[in-house]
């Protein structure tokens, strides 16, 4: 049964169903800076807790890249991977046609919980990731999937969220946003100038589906669920790295 935990609303993150916003994505994706930086941090951070990665679950995988991530650095035998567009199902599917690793794709809305009971036939998971997907959902949701995936780890599993968060006031916004104009502005062809790509940055499909949330603030809510061993292991304006694990018995 499918329960409809926030109320009906104007849905704006419905755009990551469109194939534009999916292949803009994916052509601006290599401008956020540290991608490999912060999946090196959630090595350190898993190796450091003794987390041997068998089995993973990737909310809002889009293409699979967090889960490829940890492919090439844990032996990972079965991964299941939600998303809820068509168009990057896709990519995905294409990424691990051929992995010798157990992939199991279950399309389903992160605003509700339509793809549970499927993913929890592959539970429990040693590793729950998240990378740039829960920030399109509102607060309360964001809490009670938390609360979800506290659920499906296994004792001692970790759960880490590479995400988006609300910066304290606009001049460390604007920060993050001019190094992130300056990053596509490099991929750009040379007529481009500068302007041209922030007038693109800020008039991109998806620039209304963010909804920030303090990273203090997320890690607060991942304690009082019952997560332990919490913290927020990078930060560079915007983006951080940050998760917590359920104790081992
Ligand atoms: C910025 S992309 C990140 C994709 C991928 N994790 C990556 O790191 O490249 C955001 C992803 O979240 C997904 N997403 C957004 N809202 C969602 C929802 N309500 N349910 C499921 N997926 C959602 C989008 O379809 C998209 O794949």
């Amino acid at each position: 049964m499918t329960v409809q935990l926030v109320a009906p609303r104007a849905r704006k993150d419905v755009v990551w169903q469109q194939a534009d916003t999916t292949a803009n994505y994916h052509r601006s994706r290599q401008a956020v800076p540290f991608a490999e930086a912060q999946f090196e941090i959630v090595e350190r951070v898993l190796r450091a807790h003794e987390v041997e990665v068998l089995h993973l679950l990737d909310l809002g995988c889009g293409d699979g890249i967090a889960t490829q991530a940890m492919i090439d650095r844990f032996p990972v035998s079965r991964a299941a991977l939600v998303d809820f567009s068509e168009p990057m199902l896709d990519a995905a599917r294409q990424r691990f046609v051929e992995a010798e690793v157990d992939v199991r794709i279950v399309p389903g809305d992160l605003l509700v919980n339509d793809w549970l009971a499927e993913v929890e036939q592959s539970a429990p998971f040693d590793l729950v990731i998240s990378r740039y997907a829960i920030h399109h959902l509102p607060h309360e949701r964001k809490r009670s999937l938390y609360a979800e995936t506290f659920d499906l780890l296994r004792p001692g599993g970790m759960f880490i969220n590479i995400e988006h968060v609300q910066s304290p006031n606009v001049e460390y916004q604007a920060a993050f946003d001019r190094m992130l104009i300056e990053g596509i502005h490099g991929l750009a062809e040379d007529r481009e100038t500068i302007e041209d790509t922030e007038r693109a940055y800020r008039n991109r499909q998806d620039a209304d589906t963010n909804i920030l949330a303090p990273v203090e603030d997320q890690c607060a809510w991942l304690r009082a669920i019952g997560f332990v061993d919490v913290d927020c292991s990078f930060k560079a304006l915007e983006l951080a790295v940050f998760g917590g694990r359920r104790l081992r018995h």
